[in-house]
């Protein structure tokens, strides 16, 4: 671990080294299963984070600026709920964009992005600190999908925990109720959750949001080959890949998957892995809630709805969860 004195003054950062070697054996193993996966966390190296911003602006791709709409409408909201000198978190604070939307109205004590990419999480974090410098920003550069310790690292006071995005639709719902629990433990007592949650609604409109006509969903889609290129010492070659993107009603989820157009045996780590021509690797999921079924689950989890704001098409939702 190291620390270092950063400029500006309002800035700390601290890079808890999230290991290479783990990583490898994890996505080895989602290769190797009998149903191919990747976690979609590997989406985000430079070029993909661009990708995602273009996604981001793309207009069939609503729920970006639809949570920002409703987070903006209601900043002074969702400030009375926090009260004045709470430690903010943000778990995948990426850019820190969304929360621009908020520093005004919570005027945190302090504001903690998390983030797996150091050096993108350095650039945001200083940018941000130079615009704010009331703000007192302490950056953790951590994997929180499984490492919890930057929770030791924290400053002390009422604790609030910041998941915009969406990014929990990621998880399978067990998987979810579990993270949930977690964030849970992290705030403590008297704390609580800002969560951006994409509703369920018609499949056209989710099929149309993952499958843009401009063709930027599918090179973010085809770009986790280059990913994993890099990653695992692999050959994957993206020209024999293709995006494929749906919403599976029944699981109430978006799929995405990389679909092997030829038979094919790639290097990967040392090994091979084998595909049938039509096998496809699963890339993604993206959980839609309605407001109920998300408030349950994180009932279930122990952080108790308080609030909950949507747009007037009810097509995104932020919750406001407490805990006791
Ligand atoms: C960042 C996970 C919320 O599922 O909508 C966008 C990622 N994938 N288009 C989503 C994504 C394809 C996004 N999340």
């Amino acid at each position: 671990m190291t620390e270092r004195a950063s400029e500006p003054q309002n800035l700390s950062f601290t890079d808890l080294h999230p290991s290479m070697g783990d990583s490898r054996t994890e996505i080895l193993a989602g290769l190797s299963a009998e149903n191919k996966t990747v976690n979609p966390k590997w989406f985000y190296d430079e070029r993909g984070s661009e990708l995602f911003d273009a996604i981001t602006r793309l207009p069939e791709y609503y729920p970006t600026r639809t949570e920002k709409q409703i987070l903006s409408d209601n900043a002074t909201a969702i400030g009375q709920r926090c009260t004045e000198d709470c430690i903010l978190l943000e778990p995948g604070s990426g850019s820190s964009e969304k929360v621009r939307l908020l520093l005004e109205a919570v005027k945190p004590a302090a504001y903690v992005p998390l983030d797996i990419s150091a050096d993108f999480l350095r650039s945001a974090a200083t940018e941000l600190a130079t615009e704010y410098p009331w703000l007192s920003i302490d950056a953790i550069c951590a994997d929180f999908s499984n490492d919890w310790s930057f929770a030791e690292k924290l400053p002390a006071g009422k604790r609030i925990v910041f998941y915009p995005g969406s990014t929990i639709g990621n998880l399978e719902p067990d998987a979810a109720s579990a993270f949930l629990s977690q964030l849970r433990e992290v705030v403590g007592d008297g704390g609580g959750a800002i969560i951006g949650v994409d509703l369920h609604k018609s499949t056209d409109v989710l099929n149309a949001a993952y499958n843009d006509s401009a063709g930027v969903t599918a090179a973010f889609n085809l770009n986790l080959l280059h990913r994993l290129n890099t990653i695992m010492d692999a050959a994957f070659d993206p020209s024999q890949f293709r995006h494929e993107a749906f919403y599976n009603e029944q699981a109430r989820r978006v799929e995405m998957h990389l679909v092997s157009t030829v038979k094919q045996s790639v290097r990967v780590n040392g090994t091979h892995v084998d595909f049938e021509q039509g096998e496809t690797l699963h890339t993604e999921n993206s959980y839609k809630y309605t407001i109920d079924d998300f408030a349950d689950l994180a009932a279930g989890a122990g952080l108790m709805p308080e609030q909950t704001w949507t747009d007037e098409d009810q097509l995104f939702s932020v919750h406001y969860l407490a805990t006791t």
